[in-house]
C-alpha cells in the first residue's frame, strides 16, 4: 500500500505505544478480564490419586492468577461398577469436600466442582446419590449446590449404555446464577447441555457464563460436544465453560475430553490438549455486553407464540 512505509507521525506513535501497553496489560493482569482455568483429567476409582492430580492443577492455575478453576463431572472418582461408585460416595460434610474447601482457602481461588457423588437424604435405606455441582468461594465456603436434573439413561446401538437413574436421584430445581469474580455463573452438569430451556432459564436470571462440567462418551462427544456447547453460547450470548473427563477410566468406560471455553459469539477461545491438563480463557464481560447490545435476541423472543422459559423458584 502506498503510505505504509511512511514514518508514523508523533500522534501515531503515542497511539501505537498506548495500544501495545493496553495489550500487554490484558495478557498479564487486567481486573476487568478475569482469567478462568478449565480442567481435563482421567478420574479412576483411586480418590487419593485423583485428588492429588486435581490439587496440582488448582495450584498451577493459582500461579497463573486465575480467579476460578472448573473441574469436570466425577472429578472425585469414576467407579468401575455401580457397587464401587456407591461405596465411594460421601456427604457434603465428608473428606473430599473438606479437602477442596481448604485448598480453595489456601489458594484463595474459587472452585467449580463439577459433579460430586453425594449421598442422598435416605442413603441408609435406599443407597441413592445425587450428582452435585458444588461451587466454593475463595474462603472455602459452599456458595451453591446444583443437583443434576437431567439424568443420562441411554442405550445406543453403538454399545454405549448407561442408566444413571438406577442409582441417582434427579435434582428438583435449578439454582440462580452464582456471582463469582469471573461473572455470574449458571450451573449445569453434562447431559443438561442437551436441554436448551435450562440454559435459557439461567440466562433470563442473569447468567453470563454457563458451565457444563462433563464426562461425555466418545461416541456422543465426537458427534455433538462442540456443536452443542457453541449453540448454547450463541443462543444465550454467554461464555460457555466446559471442563471434561478424558481417556480410559476403566475397561468399561472412556471419555471424549476436549475441555473448552466458548465465547458469546460462539468462538472456541480455549481448548485442552490430549490428556490431563488445563486451558485458560479471559472472560471479557464488556465484550459480552456489546454482543448482546448489537443483536438483542433476548428481547426479540416471541413469548406470545411459544411461551416464556423461566426458572421456577421453589422445589
Ligand atoms: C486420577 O486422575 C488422574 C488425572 O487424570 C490420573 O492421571 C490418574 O491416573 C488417576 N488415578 C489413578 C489411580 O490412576
Ligand atoms: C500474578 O500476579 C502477581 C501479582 O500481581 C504478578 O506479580 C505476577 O506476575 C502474575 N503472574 C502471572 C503469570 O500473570
Amino acid at each position: 500500500m502506498a503510505g505504509s512505509g511512511r514514518l508514523l507521525s508523533r500522534a501515531g506513535w503515542v497511539l501505537l505505544i498506548g495500544r501495545l501497553w493496553t495489550r500487554r496489560m490484558s495478557t498479564t493482569m487486567d481486573p476487568t478480564k478475569p482469567l478462568v482455568a478449565v480442567c481435563q483429567m482421567t478420574s479412576t476409582s483411586d480418590k487419593e490419586k485423583n485428588f492429588s492430580v486435581c490439587s496440582g492443577l488448582i495450584q498451577e492455575a493459582t500461579s497463573r492468577n486465575a480467579s476460578m478453576v472448573f473441574l469436570p463431572e466425577a472429578f472425585d472418582y469414576i467407579g468401575g461398577n455401580t457397587e464401587e461408585t456407591l461405596h465411594l460416595a460421601e456427604t457434603l460434610e465428608g473428606d473430599i469436600i473438606q479437602r477442596y474447601s481448604s485448598l480453595a482457602r489456601s489458594c484463595n481461588i474459587w472452585l467449580s466442582l463439577g459433579g460430586f457423588h453425594e449421598k442422598g437424604p435416605k442413603w441408609e435405606t435406599d443407597r441413592r446419590i445425587f450428582n452435585s455441582h458444588v461451587v466454593l468461594d475463595s474462603t472455602g465456603h459452599i456458595v451453591s449446590i446444583y443437583r443434576k436434573t437431567h439424568l443420562f439413561d441411554v442405550d445406543l446401538q453403538s454399545g454405549v449404555s448407561l442408566k444413571e437413574s438406577e442409582f441417582t436421584i434427579p435434582g428438583s430445581r435449578l439454582v440462580p446464577p452464582v456471582n463469582t469474580p469471573a461473572g455470574k455463573v449458571g450451573l449445569g452438569v453434562c447431559y443438561d447441555l442437551r436441554f436448551p430451556e435450562l440454559a435459557t432459564a439461567l440466562t433470563q436470571e442473569g447468567a453470563e457464563l454457563l458451565t457444563y462440567p462433563s464426562a461425555f462418551t466418545v461416541t456422543t462427544g465426537l458427534a455433538h460436544w462442540e456443536v452443542l456447547l457453541r449453540a448454547r453460547a450463541i443462543e444465550n450470548q454467554c461464555y460457555v465453560v466446559a471442563a471434561a473427563q478424558t481417556g480410559s477410566h476403566n475397561p468399561r468406560r472412556t471419555s471424549y475430553g476436549h475441555a473448552m471455553v466458548v465465547d458469546p459469539w460462539g468462538l472456541v477461545i480455549a481448548q485442552c490438549q490430549d490428556g490431563t491438563g488445563l486451558c485458560y480463557a479471559e472472560i471479557n464481560l464488556p465484550y459480552l455486553g456489546s454482543v448482546r447490545r448489537d443483536m438483542p435476541v433476548q428481547r426479540h423472543r416471541r413469548t406470545d407464540l411459544y411461551g416464556q422459559v423461566t426458572m421456577k423458584s421453589s422445589g
